[in-house]
């Protein structure tokens, strides 16, 4: 999978500029704070850096154990490569969202008060940091004060609000925000390069669109194009306005019955669940209309009038039903479309 081959593995590597010069900074000054947290989206690569920054100072070949002046990890010495395969004893990667409790936060305590056993420094990586409980983050708030000079804490959480402000004033905060086009673009050249492919320069912005920010979204919906042979400007925009929705919306506000129904096939052929298809169609309906009701708190993407929605709904309704039904999946909804452009016409 792209987005575990190409997983950043050095400081060089980390697509996202701002994380990227707070950590080499800090690894170069050699002033190592005891406790981060890492905040930002889905995929930005909170712990791809966290496993990036415990090699680099655990590595046996850099200026970390004197040779040479580089602070990037070697990825090839026996503590890389056991980092890299998780199985490095000084370094702990949990996921708070499973191990939250104050037992398991205790138990973490008292290891990490502990000499490191083959590296230089222990390192603990919180995933999903915000899920720990109150009492864990109790616990933990004591250590964090006065941590042992060995330990470093990694928390990297995708809600800071729900991190305690006790925890988050005691951590040097590092922002991943949310990845950029031209940083996922980045990312998708480096790909493509090492996999020796050619793509348009518009089929890599394309991708970057609809990543919903995020690295890993990015690499995962172009590698899907990339298996399916699809890394042409129109086969590329066909897949991915399939995946968006967007263009059936705009085929059916312009009761294009050709265009709908290529829409469809292609969804059809590509990912295909029409059972949930339709749920989200409904939703967004659903919403257009409590929108265009004027109910508080709403917003829309869509432009129909109340006599469209109110029919679409209808139709697409009938549609759900008969989906049990259908030996194909993709009938329900086309009939509901033809239905619904021939009685607007009427
Ligand atoms: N800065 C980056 N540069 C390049 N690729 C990245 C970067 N960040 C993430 N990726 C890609 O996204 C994938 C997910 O990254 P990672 O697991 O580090 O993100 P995360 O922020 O921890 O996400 P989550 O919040 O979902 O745990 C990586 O395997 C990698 O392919
Ligand atoms: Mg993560
Ligand atoms: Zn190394």
């Amino acid at each position: 999978m792209f987005y575990l081959k190409y997983r950043p593995h050095t400081i060089a590597e980390i697509d996202n500029e701002t994380p990227r010069d707070v950590i080499l900074s800090l690894l170069k000054a050699k002033q190592l704070p005891h406790a981060f947290l890492f905040i930002g989206n889905k995929g930005t690569g909170k712990t791809s850096t966290a496993r990036i920054f415990a090699k680099s100072i655990n590595c046996l070949n850099n200026a970390y154990t004197g040779k040479g002046t580089s602070i990037e990890p070697c990825n090839s010495c026996a503590h890389c490569k056991a980092i890299d395969r998780s199985t490095f004893p000084d370094v702990n990667e949990m996921d708070a969202a499973s191990n939250r409790g104050i037992n398991e936060i205790k138990e973490l305590i008292r290891e990490s008060s502990l000499l490191p056993l083959s590296g230089k420094y222990r390192v603990y990586i919180i995933d999903e940091a915000h899920m720990i409980t109150t009492d864990g983050f109790n616990a933990l708030l004591k250590t964090l004060e006065e941590p042992p000079e060995t330990v470093i804490f990694i928390l990297a959480t995708t809600n800071l609000e729900k991190v305690p402000k006790t925890i988050v004033s005691r951590c040097v905060l590092v922002q991943f925000g949310s990845a950029k086009k031209t940083e996922i673009v980045h990312m998708l050249k480096r790909i493509a390069e090492a996999e020796k492919i050619t793509v348009d320069e518009k089929v890599f912005e394309l991708v970057a669109d609809h990543s919903d920010l995020s690295f890993r979204d990015g690499a995962k919906l172009f590698e899907e194009l990339v298996l399916s042979k699809k890394t042409d400007f129109t086969s590329a925009s066909l897949i991915i306005g399939v995946h968006s929705k967007d263009l059936l919306y705009s085929a059916i506000e312009t009761r294009d019955i050709t265009s709908s129904l290529e829409w469809i096939n292609a969804y059809g052929k590509t990912s295909g669940s029409f059972k949930m298809l339709i749920e989200e169609l409904l939703l967004d309906l659903q919403n257009h209309l409590l929108f265009l009701n004027k109910v508080p708190g709403t917003s829309t993407l869509l432009s129909f009038s109340l006599k469209e929605t109110v029919l679409l709904m209808k139709l697409i309704n009938e549609a759900y039903g008969q989906l049990r039904n259908s030996p194909i999946q993709a009938i329900p909804l086309e009939v509901a479309l033809i239905e619904y452009y021939d009685t607007m016409r009427s």
